[in-house]
């Protein structure tokens, strides 16, 4: 099983994403600071497990600084929320550390330490059950066939810690012998879906074909996926979701085909507090991102690059957002939607 982040004799250890599928190491994370770096250059990565890592990195904060006032775990929870500011979960994990400092600071400590440990475990089981729902609303739809599904970024157990949202579903499906192949697109510029997601696909022994993103039109026209899962960093009231780049071109050119485009994240993700998409800050990432390849200048010098990091999916556009409460479909509006997330 993969192991994106181990907790260990109070050392965070992190698998180096940017490393893999060539090299699994991993990078030991001992205070608040080298937590903020490795969520802000990518060694970790995606939504839930960007939460997980900010939370034992508030852990480690007060293993190292034991005399911290209330002021200054709120300090350090801001510090951390601004290692990257699209995916919820970071500011969401991180206030509910600082909201059990509050309620008892003696026993902080202790508390966070399980509580950091009781939402990895939560989380698991809440990607089963999500992934029981998805399967469920795909049997309606297909009955009981083999699917051809598309998935973008990465999603997975390196997302999430066990099994993953979106790739929990596909690889909860692998696992009942109902998958027929899976389309994982490459996901420029850091290649998610390249590295990451075929990486957990040959482990888990799946079928797959990578994909780029240019040839969504190609592969939906010529019918060869029967539905899109894709996972979230952001998803606010009326639906709107924030998910890695490349996600809402996706939608729209399913949603011209008639491909069902399913969205699957936990109410970690959810943002109630805003009304649209339009309130999302997206994260610009470093042009070298783009302009370089391995390491290797690949864009003449001159050249500048555009590097958002996410976009925004309108609600209109998905079929169905899955969380672990329950499916919001038919149609995705503020009340349906607030009427499952908040059940
Ligand atoms: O930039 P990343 O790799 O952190 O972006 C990740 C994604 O966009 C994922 O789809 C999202 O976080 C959901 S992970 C279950």
């Amino acid at each position: 099983m993969i192991q994106p982040l181990i907790w260990e004799n109070d050392t965070l250890k992190l698998i180096d994403q940017r490393k893999l599928p060539l090299e699994e190491t991993y990078v030991e994370v001992t205070n608040l600071e080298e937590c903020f770096d490795s969520i802000r250059v990518m060694v970790v990565r995606g939504a839930p497990l960007i939460g997980f890592t900010a939370l034992w990195g508030m852990v480690l904060d007060i293993i190292n600084n034991p005399t911290y006032s209330i002021e200054q775990i709120q300090k350090s929870a801001e510090y951390l929320k601004e290692a990257r500011p699209t995916a919820v979960n970071l500011a969401y994990e991180v206030d509910r550390a600082v909201a059990i400092a509050k309620e008892d600071l003696g026993s902080y400590e202790k508390n966070l330490r399980k509580f950091a440990q009781e939402q990895m475990d939560l989380l698991h089981e809440n990607n089963l059950t999500m992934a029981k729902i998805a399967q469920a609303d795909l049997e309606k739809r297909f009955g009981d066939k083999k699917l051809r599904l598309m998935t973008l970024c990465n999603t997975g157990a390196l997302a999430c810690g066990p099994m993953g949202t979106a790739l929990g579903v596909i690889s909860h499906l692998a696992s009942q012998d109902k998958i027929e192949m899976v389309y994982a697109s490459e996901t420029r510029p850091y290649l998610q879906g390249g590295r990451l997601t075929a990486y957990e696909l040959i482990k888990e022994n799946i079928p797959h074909k990578i994909t780029v993103e240019g040839a969504f039109s190609y592969i939906l026209e010529n019918k060869l996926v029967d539905a899109i899962f894709i996972g979230a960093d952001r998803i606010v009231s009326n639906g709107d979701t924030a998910n890695k780049i490349g996600s809402s071109s996706l939608a729209i050119v399913a949603k011209y085909y008639g491909v069902p485009f399913y969205v699957v994240a936990p109410t970690s993700s959810f943002d109630m507090a805003s009304k649209t998409g339009d309130e999302i800050e997206i994260e610009l990432r470093p042009e070298d991102e783009i302009l370089n390849a391995l390491s290797a200048r690949i864009a003449p010098h001159g050249s500048g690059a555009l590097n958002p990091s996410f976009d925004v999916t309108r609600a209109k556009n998905i079929a169905g957002i899955v969380c672990e409460k329950g499916l919001i479909a038919d149609p995705i509006t503020t009340e349906s939607l607030t009427k499952i997330v908040e059940s």
